[in-house]
């Protein structure tokens, strides 16, 4: 079994990667942590309940942890995500109220719970992790692994020229993430999908007929260049708030001149957490930027020791598209058709 407890701030892609790992049988979803970025925390958690109910699952705790950032206000992107944070999705109001604990006690009560047995993933900024940190210094030796969707180190960022949204968002929360991580053992360091392989794994409108097709809803029900706003036709309810969502993302991109696909940055990162697509990483001691007006939220990756400091990072330098979205079809496919 392979225990994964998720900080997200849902979120398109946050989505896709929450459906995915409800899709894999051999996952065990621990809790859902939620922090305010692509949308507000409250809107987060009611997007993830709304998901755990439509994928058949809910009971998982969710529960809400910062809802700023840890030095700076907030900023969200209803832009990227569309008003709700699903793009043009209608997701029923969840049955499942938000749990009444803090982000921060699930996460250590969690890691303290199941010692050496959970994987952390966290696709949103860095607040809660960090705050779950400075309570539980020990958090990285009671974890099995972190996964981080964050950072962009070859500085063609997302929200600045050199800064990734994650990031961006909470500076200080990741720099302070990074700098508790320094020199602990290798097998311990946050794995980071930065910008540079996620952007790789750019979902096209095929990818969404693929889906339909696993699922076994009618392929030609998927429409991904119908009118801006009009709802997917499709009788199955999870590839339509997927279509949906998707199809929101990807207009958003072609509005970017990126063309119409969308990064699923997040599901990548979900699909390393749950240790199913291959992917090769660098050790590197990153630290952020956090006050220069002009690059805020950069993240600065020493792969020579230049710096003096022991690595605190193991980045993600290749992975492969084709293969992570064969993975990514195949199970939320599944779980869409059973
Ligand atoms: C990250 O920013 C968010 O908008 C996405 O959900 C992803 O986690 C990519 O930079
Ligand atoms: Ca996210």
């Amino acid at each position: 079994m392979n225990r994964i407890l998720a900080d997200m701030d849902t979120g398109i892609d946050d989505a896709m990667a929450l459906v995915y790992l409800l899709s894999r049988p051999e996952v065990q979803v621990q809790a859902i942590t939620c922090t305010a970025g692509n949308v507000g925390a409250r809107q987060v958690a009611l997007n993830n309940l709304s998901l755990l109910e439509l994928c058949g699952r809910a009971g998982i705790e969710v529960a809400i942890g910062a809802e700023v950032p840890l030095e700076i206000p907030l900023v969200t992107t209803e832009e990227t995500h569309g008003p709700q944070g699903i793009g043009y999705a209608a997701l029923p109001q969840p049955a499942q109220q938000i749990s009444p604990r803090h982000a921060v006690d699930v996460w250590v009560d969690q890691v303290r719970a199941h010692p050496g047995e959970i994987t952390g993933l966290i696709t949103g900024p860095l607040t809660n992790f960090a705050l779950a940190l400075r309570r539980e210094p020990e958090l990285p030796h009671l974890l099995k692994g972190l996964v981080i969707m964050g950072g962009c180190f070859y500085y063609q960022g997302n929200t600045t020229p050199t800064a990734e949204w994650n990031v961006s968002v909470d500076p200080h929360a990741a720099r302070e993430v990074f700098e508790a991580y320094t020199g602990l053992p290798e097998d311990q360091l946050p794995i980071v999908c930065a910008l540079e392989t996620t952007e790789r794994i750019e979902m096209r409108p095929e990818h969404l007929d693929r889906l339909a097709e696993v699922a076994g809803a009618h392929p030609e029900l998927v429409l991904p260049e119908q009118p801006e706003g009009q709802r997917s036709s499709s009788d199955n309810p999870l590839v339509a708030c997927l279509s949906d969502a998707l199809r929101f993302y990807m207009e958003f991109h072609r509005l970017y001149d990126q063309g119409y696909i969308a990064h699923v940055h997040d599901a990548f990162a979900a699909a390393v957490a749950a240790d199913r697509t291959p992917y090769r990483t660098r050790l590197a001691t990153v630290d952020v930027e956090t006050s220069s007006p002009l690059l805020v939220g950069t993240t600065v990756a020493d792969f020579r020791g230049l710096w003096g400091k022991a690595p605190n990072a193991r980045i993600v330098v290749d992975n492969n598209p084709e293969q992570c979205f064969g993975e990514l079809i195949g199970s939320v496919g599944g779980l869409a058709r059973d």
